[in-house]
């Protein structure tokens, strides 16, 4: 999509303030620099006292926004999202003469900010931090709403905070160097709010394509503040995760199993949770028959597969690990039409019936 879409930002502080929302969570109030290049970040840090964190494909593809400024590189991937990075990244941040005063700035896709938001809640006990997502997952999703960490093993996320950042920096222009796979796997996310919350959304979706927004600056703009409007909202009302922010896992909880145990990208693997899931509405919620099929047309029409062959025992091993569980059962985000996401605690054997139901279909 490079130089396809035309430039529609500018450079200047003062009009950057404009596009700037300050969002309010109980634990801190959030500044979001929508459609702002990153060449602002200089003055919203509030001294030159910046890290960067980053990974080896972002700073390869972006190497001017590192010239010459202090700059740890992970090596791009899941694989990263270990406790041993967090460790090897403070000592370096000692090494750098890191303070209190240093602003620690992620630039990235969701591994970035996770790893940076992790590593910012624990050096020193706390230091400043702001993210500036690179991926479209990362913009609509992961870089919102202060939840990181790293993984264990098999197990997604199991180690990490809840800490908001001080501030997101969106700069559309830097999606210019994606790959298209990874506009597929943002869009998964962003077909996840359509299902929960935004029926209208479906079917903006359903009537465009992943080019349409490629070449489409105002609409692209658009579709990544609805999203981060719609996670910032649900994330304010229910910052610790124990009402609304649940319905955020939509396609997440089969999805996190299936991305571990198959290695398949996170987006593909919550496309095929959000079809499980669906499935399983159309039984427990009286969701329209019609829905799961209309889901499966708009991930094909992204780029991403509806299903993936998948051995239940493995998965159901993971689910009985997952944090969301309680002894008896997992709250489960189902769908009571399009637009509509509801929390219904399901017990194991109703979700392994699911799930095999699936296996006999892949
Ligand atoms: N904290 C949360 O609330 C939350 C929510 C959703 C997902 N996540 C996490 O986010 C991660 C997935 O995020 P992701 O899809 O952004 O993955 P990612 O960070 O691995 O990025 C995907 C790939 O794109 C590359 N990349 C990033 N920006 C690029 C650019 N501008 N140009 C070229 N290549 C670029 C990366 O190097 C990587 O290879 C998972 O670890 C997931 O658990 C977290």
């Amino acid at each position: 999509m490079q130089g396809k879409r035309p430039p529609l930002i500018t450079n200047s502080y003062e009009v950057h303030l404009l596009h700037m929302q300050q969002v309010r969570f109980s634990s801190a109030t959030v500044d979001y620099y929508y459609n702002s290049p990153v060449s602002l970040l200089p003055q919203i840090c509030t001294n030159d006292n910046i890290v960067f964190i980053t990974d080896s494909n972002v700073a390869a593809a972006h190497p001017g926004i590192f010239a010459g400024k202090t700059t740890l590189v992970i090596t791009a991937g899941e694989n990263s999202k270990t406790l041993a990075t967090i460790e090897r990244l403070c000592n370096e941040l000692l090494e750098a003469e890191a303070t209190r005063q240093t602003w620690l700035v992620g630039v990235g896709g969701g591994v970035v900010s996770d790893i940076t938001g992790f590593v910012a809640a624990v050096y020193m006990r706390g230091i400043k931090c702001g993210f500036v997502p690179t991926t479209l997952l990362a913009m609509v999703d992961a870089a919102i709403g202060g939840k990181n960490g790293v993984n264990a093993g098999p197990h997604k996320n199991i180690i990490g905070t809840i800490r908001q950042p001080d501030f997101l920096l969106f700069d559309p222009t830097l999606l210019s160097s994606l790959p298209d796979g990874e506009w597929s796997n943002g869009f998964a996310e962003v077909i996840k709010y359509a299902c929960i919350f935004d029926a209208a959304l479906f079917a903006e979706l359903a009537s465009h394509d992943i080019g349409y927004y490629q070449t489409n600056a105002e609409a692209l703009n658009k579709i990544i503040r609805t999203c981060a409007d719609m996670k910032n909202k649900t994330v304010a009302e229910d910052e610790h995760e124990k009402g609304i922010r649940k319905l955020l896992n939509f396609g997440h909880t089969a999805g996190h199993a299936i991305e571990t145990t198959y290695g398949l990208p996170h987006g593909v693997a919550v496309g095929i949770g959000m079809v499980i899931a669906a499935t399983m509405s159309v039984e427990k919620c009286g969701l329209a028959n019609d829905v799961p099929t209309k889901l499966k047309d708009l991930l094909h029409r992204y780029g991403l597969p509806d299903t993936h062959t998948i051995d239940t025992d493995k998965i159901m091993a993971l689910l009985k690990a997952d944090k969301k569980r309680t002894k008896e059962h997992i709250d489960y985000i189902l769908l009571e039409q399009i637009g509509k996401g509801v929390i219904c605690p399901l017990t194991f054997s109703e979700i392994e019936s699911a799930l095999k139901r699936h296996e006999g279909n892949s």
